[in-house]
């Protein structure tokens, strides 16, 4: 049976690509220029209504849809589909007036006012329904609608309101809490409440962690925060349910973002297409990598099924300190990274630059000065470029044979505060490792433990502090199993509650690794370690050390050479079961990092996509039965190349490549790999 998201890519016939557009900003007399503007740029598919509710809902019974039906009529005749907005991300002031209560608290006691935009307590049965009332009606006129061709829930879940500390809040996260740990008993025993005083002996004494004089309890921290987003989810549920019975043949998504918050591996089975807002900070010099990370993160919410970037920049944001724009080819390179990386759209916020409000200079496709500009041009021509891509791209899908290990409970136990080091970030350990893999054209998955782990080559953990039982099980059972896992520093220290096993340090693997750790060493910022390798070569760590000792079959690959822990093993390498664990005690350097990550690789066999490349070429693998595409991307500012496989064809130009094969700075080349005929 074909799913809503296929109707949607066999509708469009090639890439997603547009903005966000906001009609309802523009007199009627722009409006088909702006439709003019979006055929000439080659977009197919526009957000509109994301932030609509004042405009449609007039007052509680006063309805205008008029703009609405207008708009999408002619959006429509020119064949442009709709992402059409719910609209309910912003309530309008005459709501927020009549139902104050709806006004998400801080945890320090203050409400937020309206007069922004996200000004409502996720948790609100008066909020909830109100947006589910305005999605049903929008729901029920446009049911049917040509341009109808998918549903916007909402926007940005908790992008500014992540959490909320009302006393609404604070009920539901009691009945979250009653859900979980059914009596007041296991809750105590979960949140270790003996320490400190803390013990609960009814249910109404249960808060949500509102600012204390000093470190609230860690494990009632952890369930805040998957209750914080999972009533985030509830929410976007009460509008889902009511779209979905209305219109059961339109796929839904929202648009995410991979922030701490909010648990992008939990949304996933909500959607019927993962999307994604990606705001990387041109400044940085990480930012293409950066992307690259989070694209990965999104792609596998929905076990790597096509997904949408739904918001990029098409230039500068307006809500940096200060806001470079991009240079030239970036935002083009950008929008083929996403490709690459598994996504069927490449769209951006926003369409036409506003003339007021807070975001009037963030950039846009048509900008304030107008369409004979550089942007405008751009944007027309990465329209050319992604409808060149065909529509045989829509059915491939971004394959990879190595994972990189990361959940959100184990970020969001890892960052909070009275940690042995608050150096120690998920993000940037994520990163860490992903920067080897990046750099060698060997595509990664970024996934949780509980998925179907036997199809990959290699595991990494980095530093995933929090494992569940479940989870430690089934990466020990990978490794047993003849996978290659790599464990790295403060991986597997606690448990699902934040609770620390007895017995040596990391308790989910330390059978496994062979190696026990008695005690952590952070280093401070600005020390580091030596870590000297049986092969001579000595590498710089930071942040963290251990003393570590390690049981006889263990292969000693490096130990640190200096300070405290100056001879302990820092790489370990053990033959278990029909696979390997490795184990680093540290947080090596580049250099050291990329040599590991190599060893690992090979002891995998996992080979990189092609045979050598330029620093600063990023390959990425799309696959179907029918097509083999190869993804080179040149982040770099010089010319580079990459020496290809097999000769193939770049769907970009039509010229057939083969070999070792230049690219521009900042280019992209899509080639259709010839099958089977080694060069
Ligand atoms: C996103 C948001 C958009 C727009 C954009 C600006 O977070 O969803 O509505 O505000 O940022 O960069």
């Amino acid at each position: 049976m074909t799913s809503s998201a296929e109707r949607l890519w066999q509708r469009l016939g090639s890439i997603a690509y547009g903005a966000d557009y906001n009609p309802e900003q523009w007199p009627r007399e722009r409006w088909d220029t702006d439709i003019r503007l979006m055929r000439q740029a080659g977009v197919n598919l526009v957000s509109v209504n994301i932030f609509g509710w004042a405009s449609i809902q007039l007052a509680p019974d006063e309805w205008d849809f008029g703009w609405l039906d207008d708009i999408l009529g002619r959006l429509a005749a020119a064949d442009v589909g709709a992402c059409l907005g719910t609209g309910t991300a912003s309530p309008p002031p005459w709501f927020s007036r009549r139902h104050p209560e709806t006004l998400p608290m801080t945890a320090d006691g203050i409400r937020l006012s309206p007069g922004g935009r996200q000004h409502y307590c996720p948790s609100s049965p008066v909020y909830r329904s109100a947006a589910a009332e305005v999605a049903r009606r929008t729901a029920e006129r446009y049911a049917g609608h040509p341009a109808l061709a998918a549903w916007h829930v909402n926007n940005e879940y908790g992008g500014h309101v992540p959490q909320c500390f009302c006393d609404t809040s604070a009920a539901d996260f009691r009945r979250w809490l009653h859900q979980r740990y059914a009596d007041l008993d296991t809750l105590n025993d979960a949140w270790s409440t003996t320490f400190w005083s803390q013990r609960y002996t009814d249910w109404e004494e249960v808060l949500p962690p509102r600012l204390a004089p000093t470190f609230a309890n860690p494990s009632q921290q952890l369930d805040f925060a998957r209750f914080s987003s999972d009533a985030l989810i509830a929410c976007y549920r009460a509008e889902a349910e009511v779209l979905r019975r209305i219109t059961p043949e339109v796929p839904l998504t929202t648009n995410n973002y991979t922030k701490w918050t909010l648990d992008s591996f939990a949304w996933g089975p909500e959607l019927d297409i993962v999307a994604f807002d990606s705001y990387t900070d041109p400044r940085s010099p990480r930012t293409t990598m950066e992307a690259a990370i989070a694209f990965d993160i999104q792609r596998c919410a929905r076990n790597g099924e096509p997904w949408l970037l739904l918001e990029q920049a098409p230039s500068a944001v307006n809500w940096r300190d200060v806001n470079l724009p991009k240079s030239p080819g970036r935002y083009e390179l950008g929008s083929m990274q996403a490709v690459a990386h598994g996504a069927n759209g490449a769209m951006s916020f926003q369409f036409r630059q506003s003339a007021g409000g807070a975001e009037k200079f963030h950039s846009a496709f048509v900008p304030h000065a107008g369409a004979d500009t550089r942007q405008f041009r751009d944007v027309t021509r990465l329209g050319r470029a992604l409808s060149r891509l065909g529509s045989g791209v829509l059915a491939t899908r971004h394959t990879a044979e190595v994972a990189l290990c990361f959940t959100w409970p184990s970020w969001w136990a890892l960052e909070l505060p009275a940690r042995p080091s608050s150096l120690v970030r998920a993000r940037t350990e994520l990163a860490r490792w992903y920067e080897p893999f990046w750099y060698s054209a060997v595509p990664v998955d970024v996934i949780p433990p509980a998925r179907d782990l036997s199809r990959y080559k290699l595991i990494v953990v980095p530093s995933t502090y929090l494992l569940s039982e479940a989870e430690s099980a089934a990466l020990c059972d990978y490794a047993t199993g003849g996978g290659v896992l790599l464990v790295a520093f403060f991986s597997g220290i606690v448990d699902a509650h934040d609770r620390v096993p007895q017995g040596p340090y990391p308790a989910s693997f330390t059978d496994l690794t062979g190696v026990r750790t008695e005690e952590f060493c952070p280093l401070a910022e600005g020390t580091t370690a030596q870590v000297h390798f049986s092969d001579g070569v000595t590498v710089t760590a930071t942040l963290w050390s251990e003393f570590t000792s390690a049981e006889p079959d263990v292969q000693i690959l490096a130990r640190f050479a200096d300070g405290s822990t100056d001879g302990r093993p820092a790489v370990t390498r053990r033959e278990v079961g029909r696979g390997q664990a490795w184990y680093v005690a540290t947080a090596l350097d580049e250099a050291g990092t990329a040599m590991i990550a190599r060893q690992a690789r090979d002891a995998a066999g996992v080979l990189p996509l092609v045979r050598e490349q330029t620093r600063g070429i990023e390959a990425a693998r799309r696959h179907s039965g029918d097509h083999d595409l190869l993804f080179l991307l040149n982040h770099a500012a010089a010319p580079g190349h990459a020496t290809l496989p097999r000769p193939g064809r770049d769907l970009l130009t039509g010229r057939r490549v083969s070999g070792r094969t230049p690219l521009e700075p900042y280019s992209a080349l899509v080639i259709d790999l010839e099958h089977h005929q080694p060069e």
